[in-house]
């Protein structure tokens, strides 16, 4: 088990801080502002699930990510502004294969806080964390192929297009193909180097 998740079961989810953001664990309280991103239609377009439609769908996610993270399958940060605390975006590792050193990266945010920079700040604290204290060695995408925002974003932190896989998901009445993408280790080490 990597060192980062060994930690008693009712600890807290590690919490990241930046400048502006932190990722912390998402609280029951955190419900209303998680509808707030997962119930409008825009932020869901390109995600593998419908809009929520209730606030107790938001709590309904909140405990899910609790009890994945006890079993250890997935961290799924609150992605928080530092001043008010309030939850904006969330941020996950999911697919966590710690045996071969790999897990899933996924991350949404309120439209009203779309490009201002703050994927990036969260994305740079989630893969520090992924490839430092949990010593992952490669993280993987799955993106829809007109997802330009998140191509960009992978891109701007070393992920490389993959696969192409048709047909891969069934969302809002359509069937989606889905780009895959990695990163590896070694190539965000130099990435960070040079930056
Ligand atoms: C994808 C998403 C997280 C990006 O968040 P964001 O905070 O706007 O991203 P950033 O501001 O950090 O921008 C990262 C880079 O992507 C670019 N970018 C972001 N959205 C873009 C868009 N719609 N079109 C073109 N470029 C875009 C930014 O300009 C920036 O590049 P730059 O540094 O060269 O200027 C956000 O659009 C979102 O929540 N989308 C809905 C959920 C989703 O699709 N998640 C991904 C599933 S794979």
């Amino acid at each position: 088990m990597s060192k980062a998740l060994e930690f008693d079961k009712n600890e807290e989810m590690p919490r990241l801080e930046g400048e502006r953001l932190v990722l912390r664990e998402m609280r029951e309280p955190d419900a209303e502002s998680v509808f707030k991103i997962f119930g409008d239609p825009d932020v869901i377009l390109y995600w593998s699930s419908p809009a929520q439609k209730l606030v107790s769908e938001a709590r309904e996610l909140i405990l899910d990510a609790r009890k994945q993270f006890e079993s250890r399958k997935l961290i799924e940060w609150g992605v928080a502004l530092r001043d008010t605390d309030e939850v904006i975006g969330t941020c996950t590792l999911l697919n966590i294969d710690l045996r071969h050193r790999r897990a899933e990266i996924g991350y949404a945010l309120a439209r009203e806080h779309w490009r201002k920079g703050y994927a990036t700040e969260a994305l740079d604290l989630a893969l520090a964390f992924a490839f430092g204290p949990m010593d992952l060695h490669r993280l993987e995408a799955d993106v829809h192929p007109e997802n330009i925002g998140s191509f960009r974003l992978l891109e701007k932190q070393g992920f490389k297009r993959e696969g192409y896989l048709r047909e891969r998901w069934h969302h809002l009445g359509r069937i989606e193909d889905g780009v895959f993408l990695g990163l590896l280790r070694p190539e965000w080490l130099e990435l960070k180097q040079s930056a």
